[in-house]
């Protein structure tokens, strides 16, 4: 019998994935300077649905200009950056995968634009230097704009879906934040307010594409890392609205997908949600996913689909390699020449030396 994780994942408007193993959106500062698709990006991309991934997820890509969280990303925030996103589209599909764009607006998270303009989002916050300006809903109406003409880009471009990105406190997920949206119009406050700003980004990028073209979110469910005043209870009804909004697929971030919920120690998130979404809309998860019983302890819980990320960068080839070829996955540390090997530009293995113990830190190289 086939294993799970290989058959292919439906979506509720028909589309269809050819497995359940996807790319997690990584950011990689690998695009050029004005947010074009560098060689580099569409190399270490390409070698993943090359390796077998059914689902590419490009990096965070910012579609505002006053969007972008760092130098060396990904966007699709103009016409002009649609050359690109044809180019990597095709090379994806010459594979059978399909390549879903993470759409991405930094708020408070933003660096200042090239002429000097701060970040802003819902409330104001006080950032060192910078501070970041309280947005009014002219801000929230043309950001709301731009993620629907992003979208309308990805889908032009020959790309397959969008996942907006409502999580890691980035300007959605800021909105969603008891703590950081302190607002008290309707976009602040009580929980169907704080939602006004993703559930319109959905239903306006909905409105933006075609049935075919998949739209999904990202969420995170409760307070990790820097992400602050969210609740799980209020994550679910924030997901089902989205559904009810036109979601076809859920994804939560749970940096360690083998933990419970915070707020339920008895019960997985993933199998939260699942019990609380239409069945109809996949729920993929992702968290320090390596193994094959790692990925499939995900779908007892209830996801549909995995998504990985560092166990991705050091096995290109997961799916082929671990999943079919039964072979262990290589884990870090990893020397810079095994991530050349793995299609990872020097600048990209510079930014991975930021997350702990993945870069193998010794300069003698092995054999
Ligand atoms: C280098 C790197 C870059 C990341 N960039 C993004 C990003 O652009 N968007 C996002 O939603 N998550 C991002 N994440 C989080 C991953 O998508 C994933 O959820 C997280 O790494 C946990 O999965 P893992 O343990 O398999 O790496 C990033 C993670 C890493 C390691």
């Amino acid at each position: 019998m086939a294993n799970p994780l290989l058959t292919p994942l439906q979506f509720r408007n028909d589309t269809t994935a050819p497995n359940r193993i996807w790319l997690a959106p990584m950011t990689n500062q690998q695009s050029h300077r004005d947010g074009s698709l560098s060689e580099e990006e569409l190399k270490w991309l390409k070698a993943r649905s090359e390796g077998g991934f059914g689902v590419i997820e490009s990096c965070a890509t910012h579609v505002s200009l006053d969007g972008q969280g760092w130098p060396g990303e990904l966007g699709i925030y103009s016409d002009a950056m649609m050359e690109g996103w044809r180019k990597l589209a095709g090379a994806i599909h010459d594979d059978n995968a399909m390549l879903i764009a993470q759409l991405f607006h930094g708020g408070a998270r933003a660096m200042p634009t090239d002429d000097g303009v701060a970040p802003w989002s819902c409330s104001t916050v006080e950032k060192g230097k910078v501070t970041v300006r309280r947005g009014t809903p002219e801000d929230f109406e043309r950001a709301i704009d731009d993620f629907a003409k992003a979208a309308r880009r990805v889908h032009d471009a020959g790309g397959d879906g969008v996942e907006l990105h409502g999580a890691h406190a980035y300007l959605l997920c800021q909105f969603l934040s008891t703590t950081m949206n302190r607002r008290r119009d309707r976009w602040g406050g009580p929980l169907e307010h704080r939602a006004r700003m993703i559930r319109r980004v959905m239903q306006a990028t909905r409105e933006a594409v075609p049935d075919e073209f998949v739209v999904g979110v990202r969420l995170s469910p409760e307070n990790y890392g820097s992400t602050k005043g969210l609740d799980i209870d209020e994550s679910i009804t924030v997901a089902s609205w989205l559904c009810e909004d036109g979601a076809d697929f859920i994804h939560i971030s749970l940096w360690d997908a083998k933990r419970e919920s915070t707020k339920y120690p008895d019960a997985h998130p993933a199998r939260l949600f699942r019990d609380a979404l239409p069945t109809a809309v996949p729920l993929i998860t992702a968290g320090n996913i390596w193994t094959v019983d790692d990925a499939l302890q995900q779908l007892d819980y209830g996801a549909d689909a995995v998504a990985l990320g560092r166990s991705a960068i050091a096995n290109p080839a997961w799916p082929r390699r671990v999943v079919r070829d039964a072979q262990p996955p290589t884990r870090p540390p990893l020397t810079r020449q095994q991530l050349r090997k793995r299609a990872l530009s020097d600048e990209f293995i510079e930014y991975m030396c930021k997350w702990r113990g993945f870069v193998e830190s010794k300069e003698t190289e092995p054999s």
